[in-house]
């Protein structure tokens, strides 16, 4: 198969997720494309060239990123099988119709939805998760992407429900789309920390940033996706975000650092855990039985 990745990720999470995807497929002979979207990078492929299409993207307040939405509104009609891996912090239910007018939208284009994953990667938001929990996740994630492709390449990939309420909050908190216009203007550099090195206005992937005649830094309300990206990656901890700076959270999850690192216990979320971790039990019993039914060795053994 020529299998065609379309994604779009803030923080690296979802970029994160399609490599493991794109790795699986690699492993059992497929050849892929990918595609992380950026504003001014247009998509230049010809979609009858592929057998499969997989769209993914980072939760924002149960729903897919308004410009992505748009991404797969705006996609070309054809009648091609494709399938939805998207990414967020928490494992709940609420989050499960955030896919639900982007398939369809696609469906009505002649495009059919062949499977739909739910992968938990750490927050970028609100506040940092605990260096054990993050490698959970973490070490969870290529399994995962490697069970679901086998799914995928055998017909009987996972799906998704969206019930009613779930649709219903996800209509109501599309809100958020309109929350990047209210913030962006609120947004600094702060004067003292800012060495103006431009990794953000580089690598923010909608453009949104730029520089003005005094050298101050812009933030376009139009044009923003509240992604987090400059804020998370700025080595200076320098941008302020507006209203939701209270929930900025500042510096990469050092995955490479903490898979080798034997004092960081992955076995965070755990049968005998109290406090609201334990809520996410339920999604890591569900993986770890996908896992064996699948026969990939779980990562926590
Ligand atoms: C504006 C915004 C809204 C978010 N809303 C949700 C949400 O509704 N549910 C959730 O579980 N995570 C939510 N998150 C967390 C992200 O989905 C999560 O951190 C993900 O790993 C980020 O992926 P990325 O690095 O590809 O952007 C939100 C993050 C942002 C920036």
């Amino acid at each position: 198969m020529r299998v065609l990745l379309l994604y779009f990720s803030g923080t690296g999470h979802t970029s994160l997720c399609a490599q493991k995807i794109k790795d699986a497929f690699l492993a059992q002979g497929h050849e892929v494309v990918s595609y992380a979207y950026r504003a001014s990078e247009p998509f230049m492929e010809d979609v009858n060239a592929f057998d499969l299409i997989g769209f993914g993207y980072p939760i924002h307040a149960f729903n897919i990123p308004e410009a992505f939405y748009r991404f797969m509104k705006a996609f070309p009609s054809a009648e091609k099988p494709f399938f939805v891996f998207k990414v967020s912090g928490e494992p709940f239910h609420f989050n499960d119709a955030s896919s639900y007018i982007g398939v369809r939208a696609l469906t009505k284009k002649g495009y059919r939805l062949v499977g739909e994953k739910h992968f938990l990667m750490p927050y970028n938001i609100m506040f940092r998760y605990r260096d054990g929990l993050a490698k959970q996740m973490f070490l969870y994630l290529g399994p995962l992407c490697q069970a679901f492709v086998m799914g995928l390449c055998a017909g009987e990939a996972e799906r998704i429900r969206y019930r009613f309420g779930h649709k219903v909050l996800s209509f109501f908190l599309r809100i958020e789309w309109i929350a990047p216009k209210i913030n962006a203007p609120l947004m600094r550099a702060s004067k003292k920390k800012c060495t103006h090195c431009m990794l953000c206005v580089k690598s923010c992937p909608m453009g949104a940033i730029s520089v003005r005649k005094n050298g101050t830094l812009k933030f376009s309300s139009k044009k923003c996706a509240m992604c987090m990206r400059c804020a998370f990656f700025c080595p200076h901890d320098a941008v302020g975000f507006g209203i939701l700076n209270p929930w900025k959270v500042n510096g990469p999850y050092p995955f490479d650092k903490l898979l080798p690192d034997e004092s960081v216990d992955p076995h965070f979320i755990h049968e005998g855990m109290k406090g609201y971790f334990r809520k996410f039990l339920p999604y890591f019993r569900k993986q770890d039985a996908l896992l064996k039914e699948k026969g990939i060795p779980n990562p926590l053994d």
